[in-house]
């Protein structure tokens, strides 16, 4: 098939919920993806932060390889080598306490089995999440993220969720109520733009649950493995919440979605309350496997912080010198760039010109590339979008002279 028949066919079989790119991407290496024309780009999209450790980790990939000769699927209800091994290596890296886990496919999966399970434990129902909060698309996590645009066409949601505004802890003291079972939020707002929340807010937040006997969830699904230049998004504010939530880089690109919790907590789950077919195939934890162990010898999460440290300073050169950007912000290799426009336009240009960037917002760009990215890479992506944010402002500043002509 040709690079149109392939665009057409998707176009044509797959339901339409993705905003495409005109690209078909066919191979990839660390940072860097090509097109089916072998045309390369530089990869901050990271498949929406699932490629921390770069695109077919030689880790990952031998460790599929050899697993998959031996057995590809096996139901929970069987033990499994694999299994137990992954179990142990995460345990190992979650914050500690954090010692008894459920396994499932997807972050919006890992929310599902966090609310449950938040309501089984307390026997209370409601769920305080935030404005601005991302945590999925099916039912139960939808009902926590927040953009209307999301919510609105597939009410009646799940009752007793309940948003407050981010980074203010009186609103959310008077929203804590005795049918309270449990604060959902994520340490850094992802989708929501990248937003840091002021030192002392997540150590607020702990305070406040353990107080008021409420559990604190914190979404991890982006904030983790590396990313922010900590193993977890908490760990930047040494908070340890009683659940956490984990999913995309966690099997080295293959579908993943992790709940963990408190042992005391997640054993208020009994046999048969929760559970999903797939949980930890063997061929998902082998993979897995070969993540946390690429993660910590290679010494990613350093790298993240070191390396985020510089990509962001250099976006703060291009904020310098562009009147269109409004802020850098960010942590480690999570980072955004708030535009006083729509950011449609600039995403396109770079991807015309070999840079992949993902939006979080209509007016952030958002970065999120492998924690392998390098120097040069990065480099390369602040060359491309200076020049394209430099031609967006001479075009904005040419319309503007001619409409006043
Ligand atoms: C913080 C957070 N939670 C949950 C999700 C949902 O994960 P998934 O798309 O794997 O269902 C995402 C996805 O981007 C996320 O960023």
């Amino acid at each position: 098939m040709n690079e149109q028949e392939i665009i057409d066919a998707e176009n044509r079989l797959m339901a339409n919920v993705f905003g495409k790119r005109q690209i078909v991407i066919a191979q990839g290496k660390a940072a860097t993806l090509w097109d089916i024309n072998g045309k390369e780009y530089v990869d901050c999209m990271g498949s929406f932060g699932v490629a921390l450790l770069g695109h077919c980790h030689p880790r990952v990939v031998a460790a599929i390889r050899e697993q998959a000769e031996k057995l590809i699927s096996c139901h929970g209800s069987l033990y499994n080598d694999q299994r137990s091994e992954f179990l142990q290596k995460l345990v190992a890296i979650t914050p500690k306490g954090l010692d008894k886990a459920f396994l499932s496919n997807s972050g919006a999966e890992s929310v599902e089995c966090a609310i449950k399970l938040a309501r089984k434990y307390t026997g209370k129902p409601e769920i305080i999440a935030l404005m601005g909060g991302y945590h999925g698309k099916t039912m139960g996590a939808l009902s926590a993220t927040w953009d209307k645009k999301y919510r609105a066409p597939f009410q009646p949601l799940v009752p007793e969720f309940k948003h407050v505004p981010p980074d203010n802890l009186e609103r959310l003291t008077a929203a804590i109520s005795d049918r309270t079972a449990a604060v959902l939020l994520e340490p850094i707002r992802g989708e929501g733009g990248i937003r840091v929340p002021p030192d002392g807010y997540l150590q607020g937040v702990r305070q406040l649950c353990s107080e008021k006997n409420v559990l604190l969830i914190l979404d991890e699904v982006q904030t983790s493995f590396g990313r922010t230049g900590k193993l977890f998004g908490c760990q930047n504010w040494d908070v340890t919440p009683d659940v956490m939530t984990l999913a995309k880089p966690f099997a080295g690109g293959l579908p993943i979605g992790i709940t963990v919790a408190k042992a005391e907590i997640m054993s208020a789950f009994k046999v048969g309350e929760h559970s999903t077919t797939f949980s930890g195939g063997p061929l998902v934890c082998a993979a897995g496997c070969a993540a946390i162990d690429a993660l910590i010898e290679e010494n990613l999460t350093e790298q993240a912080a070191a390396k985020g440290k510089y990509f962001k300073a250099r976006l703060e050169e291009l904020q310098a010198k562009h009147d269109i950007v409004k802020e850098v912000r960010g942590l480690g290799l999570m980072l955004g760039m708030e535009l006083r426009y729509d950011v449609f336009n600039i995403i396109q240009k770079c991807t015309q010109n070999g840079v992949l960037i993902l939006d979080a917002g209509r007016n952030v760009l958002r970065f999120l590339p492998p924690l392998v990215i390098t120097t040069q890479q990065i480099d390369q992506t602040i060359a491309v979008l200076g020049s394209v944010l430099e031609e967006e402002e001479n075009e904005r500043a040419n319309q503007s002279s001619a409409s006043a002509n």
